[in-house]
C-alpha cells in the first residue's frame, strides 16, 4: 500500500476511536486515605453482594496485604472466593482461569486487589463473565453486548491507574503480543486509593510504576488530543510524581508520599483514558513482549530518550509542565525549557535507580521491536509520527 493510503487509513481509523474515546464515561466513587480499602468492603456489603470473586497474585496474598480487607468483608457477611493466579503482563489463559472461577462460584461481582496487572485480569474476568465470552473474544473496542459484573478495584501499585481507565492489557499466551480490551463498560464502580496497602512496596516497583503514572500524565498532555480535562489531570499527576516518587522510594512507610503518588496515578489515569499514550508505552511493550521487562521499568528506560526525539514537535507542552514546576520561567523560551523538563527526569530516574540504557535488546531482534512500536504508534494520537530511522536510532540509544 503507498504511504499516504496509509496515513489516510491510520487517520481515519483514529479518528474513529478518538469519537468513542471522547464521550464522556463513568468514573468510579474513590475512596481515599488510610484504610479506604475497608471502607470500600463496607461499599460491596451496601450493594448487596453476597460472594465476590477477589481477583489477586500470591505474592500479596502470602504477605498478607490482603488480610484486613478479607476479614472486613466476611464480617460484613461477604463470601470470597480468590483467584490468586494472575501473573505480571496477565496472559489469555490467565484471565481464562479467573473466569472459570467466577462462572464455577457464581460470583455476583469481583474486587480486584492488586497492581495493573491484577486489576486489568479482574476487568476482563467481569466482562467475559456477564457475556459468556471468552478473554480472546473480549479483545478489541466495545465487543461485549452487556455490562459487566460489578467491579471494585484496590490497586496496590501507583501506576496504571487502571482503577479509572476503560482499558485492560492481557497479553497473547505464545507470543505475548499485548491485547487491548477497551470498554467504558469494565471501569469499576468503586475503587479505594489507600497508601497503607502501598508501604510494603519494595522501592525498585514503586520507582518503576511511579514512571510509569508519569509516563501516563506526560504522553497524554503533549498528545494532540489534548483536552482540557486531560491537561489539568496530566499536570497535577505530573507535579505530584516529581515532588513525591523520590520520597516514596526512599521510605515506603511515609504514608503521605504514598497517598500523593496514589492520587497521582488515578489522575494520570484519568488523562491517558481519553487521550491515550505514545511512542514510550509503544518500544516499551515491545521489551515487555521478548523480554519480560516490567512495564513501568520499560516506560521509565524509554521515557526521556523518546521526550529527547520529540522535544521540537512538543515544546510548548513540555515547557508549560517546566514552568508549572518551577523549573524555568517562561521569557526562558520554550526549547530551554522543555531541556530542561527532560533533565529533570533523567535526574529523577538517576534518583530512583532506574538505569539509562539495558542490555537486553539483541541486536537481531531490533527490525521487530521498531515494526511492532511504529505499528502500536500509529493508533495513538502522538505529535508526531516518527520516521523508521529515528526509532531505529531509538532503540539502540536504549542499548548498553
Ligand atoms: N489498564 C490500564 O489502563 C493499564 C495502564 C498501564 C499498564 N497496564 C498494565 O498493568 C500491568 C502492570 O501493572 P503494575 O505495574 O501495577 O505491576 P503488576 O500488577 O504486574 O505487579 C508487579 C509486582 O508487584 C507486586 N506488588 C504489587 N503490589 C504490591 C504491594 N503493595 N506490595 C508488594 N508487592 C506488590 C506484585 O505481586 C507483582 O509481583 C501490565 O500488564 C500493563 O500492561 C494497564
Ligand atoms: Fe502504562
Amino acid at each position: 500500500m503507498p504511504a499516504f493510503y496509509k496515513v489516510w487509513a491510520w487517520k481515519a481509523l483514529l479518528s474513529v476511536k478518538k469519537r468513542i474515546l471522547m464521550t464522556p464515561q463513568p468514573r468510579p466513587v474513590v475512596y481515599v486515605g488510610q484504610d479506604a480499602a475497608l471502607q470500600l468492603c463496607a461499599t460491596i456489603a451496601q450493594f448487596a453482594h453476597k460472594n465476590v470473586l477477589v481477583v489477586t497474585d500470591k505474592p500479596l496474598l502470602q504477605l498478607g496485604v490482603l488480610s484486613g480487607i478479607l476479614e472486613t468483608l466476611q464480617k460484613h457477611g461477604v463470601t470470597t472466593t480468590i483467584y490468586d493466579g494472575v501473573l505480571p503482563d496477565p496472559t489469555v489463559k490467565v484471565v481464562d482461569d479467573g473466569i472459570a472461577m467466577l462462572r464455577q462460584n457464581r460470583c455476583d461481582s469481583v474486587l480486584a486487589c492488586g497492581g495493573g496487572s491484577s486489576i486489568d485480569a479482574a476487568k476482563v474476568i467481569a466482562l467475559a463473565g456477564a457475556n459468556g465470552l471468552s478473554a480472546q473474544e473480549c479483545v478489541g473496542l466495545k465487543v461485549a453486548k452487556l455490562p459487566g459484573v460489578p467491579l471494585y478495584a484496590v490497586p496496590t501499585t501507583a501506576g496504571t491507574g487502571s482503577e479509572v481507565t476503560l482499558a485492560a492489557v492481557i497479553s497473547d499466551n505464545v507470543t505475548h503480543e499485548k491485547l487491548i480490551v477497551a470498554d467504558p463498560r469494565i471501569i469499576p464502580t468503586a475503587a479505594a486509593l489507600d497508601p497503607g496497602i502501598m508501604r510494603g512496596l519494595p522501592p525498585h516497583i514503586t520507582a518503576a510504576t511511579g514512571m510509569d503514572a508519569l509516563t501516563h500524565a506526560i504522553e497524554s498532555y503533549i498528545n494532540t488530543w489534548d483536552t482540557d480535562e486531560c491537561l489539568h489531570y496530566g499536570r497535577a499527576a505530573t507535579r505530584l510524581i516529581l515532588n513525591n516518587l523520590p520520597q516514596a522510594c526512599a521510605n515506603g512507610q511515609d504514608l503521605a508520599a504514598r497517598e500523593a503518588m496514589a492520587l497521582a496515578s488515578y489522575y494520570a489515569g484519568l488523562a491517558f483514558t481519553t487521550c491515550l499514550v505514545g511512542y514510550v508505552h509503544a518500544v516499551s511493550h515491545q521489551l515487555g513482549r521478548l523480554y519480560g521487562v516490567p512495564h513501568g521499568l520499560g516506560n521509565a528506560m524509554v521515557l526521556p530518550h523518546v521526550l529527547e526525539l520529540l522535544k521540537d514537535d512538543a515544546k510548548t507542552r513540555l515547557a508549560e509542565l517546566a514552568v508549572d514546576n518551577g523549573l524555568g520561567v517562561a521569557a526562558e523560551g520554550e526549547p530551554a525549557l522543555a531541556k530542561k523538563l527532560i533533565d529533570r527526569i533523567w535526574a529523577l530516574n538517576a534518583e530512583i535507580g532506574i538505569p539509562r540504557t539495558t542490555d537486553v535488546i539483541l541486536e537481531k531482534d531490533i527490525d521487530g521491536i521498531v515494526d511492532g512500536a511504529l505499528k502500536e504508534g500509529s493508533g495513538y494520537p502522538v505529535p508526531r509520527f516518527i520516521e523508521r530511522e529515528e526509532c531505529v536510532a531509538l532503540v539502540r540509544n536504549l542499548r548498553s
